[in-house]
């Protein structure tokens, strides 16, 4: 009824058609459920996906049985992602059909394939997520989350599939949009002589890569993770260099603004954009951290507005910057909403153990 097939690696393999494949279901999902694909991974994406150092991913796609084998035949796609570092209990898997191709036992074989593959890798946890074009309101047709902030549909194609795949929902993330160029001379605010922000593109500075190792590391456990069995992901200097790379291998410029702390030449804080190369007018909105014991600064926004102005220079077509925040996570968000970001749908976390 449908034939899977994975997705290779190596771009001269002889089903390297099936990277666009994969891109194309993604393609019409998101479209399906956004509107636009201003958040889909294109094929230089997907292809660096597939070769990061800390982190195996395994993609199939799904054709209807027999048909040409090329990329206009994917019907649907899967994506196994496998922690290699921190979290090495997790699969992180994820199922797409297009929206023509529904309830007909595609996202069904693609999930078995993706959950034989966890398995096969000694993965004890899976975690799942889902997009939705609006949250809904409070009611009988909404599913709300059990940290108590935020809600899904409940009758919904995915949350469908996830609880009848034994899914539980642990956390609902919001998705922003901030239209630039944005103006934000209110919001600054000068950070006193204790602190000192640092802007690098495209690499991190050799002095500052064991700072950056212990905010991602912090990033990790700091980050509300609700009931999600996510523990800490250690990084050191290696690590940052290695991500730096990988982010210009899958296309993609970045910006990152760090915070000193000068009486102790160590970092307090940081906050990244990403954007594709390829793609002027988007922006996404990477990660924001200050350290616990620095908080209360004004540092987050402190950084983010120092990205922002370095962005209008380096990115001078930019249209709009996209952010995750889990909607428990008030301080992200009160800022992000001071800049203006306003809310563009919903993303679901669903958790099972395996
Ligand atoms: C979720 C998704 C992958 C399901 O793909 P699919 O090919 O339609 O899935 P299947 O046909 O194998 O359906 C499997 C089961 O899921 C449930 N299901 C899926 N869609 C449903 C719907 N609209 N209403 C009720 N149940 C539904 C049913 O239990 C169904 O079994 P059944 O058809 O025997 O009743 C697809 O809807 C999709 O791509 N959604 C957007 C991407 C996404 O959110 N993926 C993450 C999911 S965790």
């Amino acid at each position: 009824m449908v034939d899977l097939v994975h997705v290779p690696a190596e771009p001269d393999h002889p089903d390297a058609w099936t990277v666009e494949g994969t891109v194309q279901v993604g393609d019409a999902v998101d479209l399906a459920i956004h509107g636009s694909t201003d958040i889909s991974l294109d094929v230089p994406m997907t292809r660096a996906t597939m070769t990061e150092p800390h982190r195996a991913v395994h993609r199939l796609v799904a054709l209807p049985a027999g048909s040409p084998r090329t990329p206009a035949s994917v019907v649907g796609r899967a994506m196994i992602g496998l922690p290699l570092v921190g979290n090495a209990h997790l699969a992180v898997v994820y199922v797409g059909v297009h929206p023509h191709w529904r309830r007909r036992g595609i996202g069904s074989a693609l999930w078995d394939a993706g959950l034989e593959i966890a398995r096969a890798a000694g993965r004890r946890v899976v975690i799942s997520d889902s997009s939705y074009r609006t949250e809904p309101p409070p009611g009988p047709d909404a599913l709300e989350s059990p940290t108590g902030s935020g809600r899904i549909p409940a009758d919904d194609d995915a949350t469908r599939f996830a609880l009848a795949r034994g899914f539980t929902l642990e956390q609902v993330v919001r998705h922003s949009v901030l239209d630039l160029p944005i103006h934000v001379d209110h919001l600054r605010a000068a950070p006193g002589s204790d602190y000192r922000v640092h802007l690098m593109q495209d690499d991190y500075a050799p002095e500052w890569r064991e700072g950056m190792a212990v905010l991602k590391t912090r990033m990790s456990t700091d980050a509300p993770s609700a009931g999600l069995e996510l523990t800490e992901d250690p990084w050191d200097a290696a690590r940052v260099v290695a991500d730096a790379a990988d982010i210009r291998r899958r296309g993609q410029g970045f910006l990152v603004a760090v915070v000193e702390h000068v009486p102790t030449g160590t970092l307090a804080g940081f906050s990244m954009v990403e954007y594709p190369l390829d793609r002027p007018a988007v922006v996404y909105q990477g990660d924001t951290l200050v350290l616990r014991e620095h908080r209360g600064h004004g540092l987050g926004m402190l950084a983010k507005i120092a990205v922002l102005d370095e962005l209008g220079g380096v990115r001078p077509a930019a249209q709009r910057i996209h952010t995750w925040n889990a909607q428990e996570n008030a301080h992200m968000l009160a800022i992000n909403v001071a800049l203006g970001f306003r809310q563009a749908s919903v993303d679901a976390e669903w958790q099972r153990p395996l």
